[in-house]
């Protein structure tokens, strides 16, 4: 019986585990994409932590659904979904690192 619940929990971890990966993966390898134009976690951008945790995600949205005027940021934003972009402001914020 002690066993069996053991293994359990064991496959209940095992289950979850890639499901948070990807999730705290996503942020990181997502701004590593933005890096080739807007620097290391995207530095270049000088964007502030009220930015981040606030205006970031609704920026990004207003460019994936033409809200906001892009010359490239409109095709960049497209490529990722809602909840990815998401995630960007997660990864920078300092959850998901
Ligand atoms: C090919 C170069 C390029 C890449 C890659 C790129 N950007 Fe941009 N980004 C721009 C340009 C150019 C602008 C100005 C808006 C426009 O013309 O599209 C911009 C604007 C922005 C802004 C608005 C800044 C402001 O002050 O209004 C944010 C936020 C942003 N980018 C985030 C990102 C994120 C997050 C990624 C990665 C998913 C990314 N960018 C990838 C070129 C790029």
């Amino acid at each position: 019986m002690k066993n069996k619940s053991a293994l359990f929990a064991i496959a209940i971890l095992l289950s979850l585990s890639p499901i948070t990966l990807l999730a705290e993966i996503s942020g990181k390898v997502i701004v590593f994409a933005c890096s080739s134009c807007h620097g290391n976690k995207l530095k270049a951008l000088n964007l502030s932590q009220n930015y981040i945790n606030h205006e970031l995600p609704q920026t990004l949205l207003a460019f994936k659904y033409n809200n906001k005027y892009a010359t490239i940021m409109d095709r960049i934003s497209k490529g990722y979904t809602d909840a990815e972009l998401g995630y960007i402001s997660d990864y920078l914020s300092g959850e998901n690192q």
